[in-house]
């Protein structure tokens, strides 16, 4: 029996891994016919479990092989650089000696530092210094193409946090450097996602920008509730409890259909449970989740201002046009121009996210804390 049948913060996959029929395809039939993909939605929506689902689904075959970099804390081209070759290298060879004696043929002007330890099949890291790079820049990176041309291979080449690239000492540099590389590769495609919106959209959309057009543009969304339903009540009956529909679309309905804290909350819930899940389970479950974050969300309000949690607790109240002067009086804002700087803080800060004329809040569950436990508002009723 499945004993934890939920899964946060791990990459869901398999089982865990629910609806995204379209975009699988559309990842799919990209990576199929050479089309590069850029990946963007807010964290813990399923951009990473999506790639590697995918890559699952289409490793399996060996003819497509996916390296996975992270740029998340990389803060130049060198580690960049260092990161794509390990990746690289490990993701088209299978041991340890493959992969050295690879790496000694396709990059001969350099001696990386090489991270072996005692698994043989365990992933190369390679260590480049500054003379490596400035000396084997061109060579570095062409390697994904060399290697998945000699051994007649498709190579995906997935890149998680690309929009940090715009951190580096000179971003544009960077930039230019790998599109003029890459847009020649054959053999390779690039899977390029992100969670700021902002910076990626710069990347990608400016047309004074080097990787302009590059590719095929995803959003990724929330999961639809249907998808929802069907997961959770499936999940509960293969442990040998039980949920009624209904219930199962107030977990989701609960938490927006945000993917992380739909699995949390079910899980909450499910842990109160020993034969049919009740509403007083998925209470209690809520109950214990804020219990949880209360030290973290506790921090994140300190870090607020009074004028952002007043924009916070007008977005609570359904304030959707904030620059009205009825508006800015009730909640005294002061001039539209604040509205604006509040706006940009809060989104800074990973807090809301401004879609047009539509505001989300990125975590439901900090909204419930707040409106619970912090501004002590009668419970609200979840949408369905
Ligand atoms: N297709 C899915 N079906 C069910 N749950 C999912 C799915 N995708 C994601 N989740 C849930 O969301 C969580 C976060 O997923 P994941 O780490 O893939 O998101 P991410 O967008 O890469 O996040 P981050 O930006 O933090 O790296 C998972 O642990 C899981 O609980
Ligand atoms: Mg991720």
């Amino acid at each position: 029996m499945d004993r934890h049948p939920f899964k946060f913060g791990k990459l869901a996959i398999g089982v865990h891994f629910t609806n995204r029929e379209k975009e699988r395809k559309r990842l799919r039939a990209n990576i199929t016919s050479g089309v590069n993909t850029i990946l963007i939605s807010p964290r813990r929506y399923g951009k990473s479990s999506l790639v590697q689902q995918v890559a699952e689904e289409m490793g399996k075959d060996r003819r497509t092989r996916f390296a996975q970099v992270d740029l998340f804390e990389v803060r130049n081209e060198r580690e960049m650089l260092e990161r794509i070759t390990s990746a690289v290298i490990s993701a088209t060879s299978s041991t340890l000696e493959d992969r050295l004696r690879d790496l000694k043929r396709f990059v001969q002007t350099i001696v990386p530092q090489v991270g072996i330890g005692s698994d043989p099949t365990q992933e190369l890291t390679v260590g480049l210094s500054w003379e490596d790079v400035e000396r084997s820049r061109h060579e570095l990176l062409e390697l994904p193409e060399k290697l998945a041309k000699a051994k007649k291979i498709q190579l995906v080449l997935c890149i998680d946090e690309f929009q940090n690239i715009g951190h580096f000492p000179d971003p544009k540099a960077t930039q230019k450097l790998l599109r003029a590389a890459w847009q020649r590769q054959q053999h390779v495609t690039h899977l390029l996602y992100g969670s700021k919106r902002h910076m990626m959209l710069d990347i990608f959309t400016k047309s004074n920008m080097p990787f302009y057009k590059f590719g095929d543009l995803l959003f990724l969304e929330r999961i639809a509730r249907p998808d929802w339903v069907k997961y959770i009540t499936d999940r509960f009956r293969k442990t040998k409890k039980k949920i009624g529909p209904a219930l199962a679309n107030a977990i989701a309905g609960t938490m927006e259909d945000h993917p992380y804290s739909v699995q949390m909350l079910a899980n909450a819930t499910w842990q109160h449970t020993s034969g049919t899940a009740t509403q007083a389970a998925l209470d209690q479950g809520l109950e214990d989740l804020m219990d949880q974050y209360t030290i973290l969300y506790q921090r994140i309000v300190d870090d607020l201002t009074t004028p952002q949690l007043r924009y916070l607790e007008a977005m609570s109240d359904g304030v959707e046009r904030f620059t009205t002067s009825e508006v800015l009086a009730r909640y005294e804002f002061g001039s539209s121009a604040l509205v604006g700087r509040i706006r940009t803080a809060l989104e800074k800060k990973d807090i809301l996210d401004h879609q047009g004329t539509h505001t989300i809040w990125l975590d439901p569950l900090f909204r419930l804390w707040l409106e619970n436990r912090f501004w002590h508002k009668p419970k609200r009723q979840f949408l369905s």
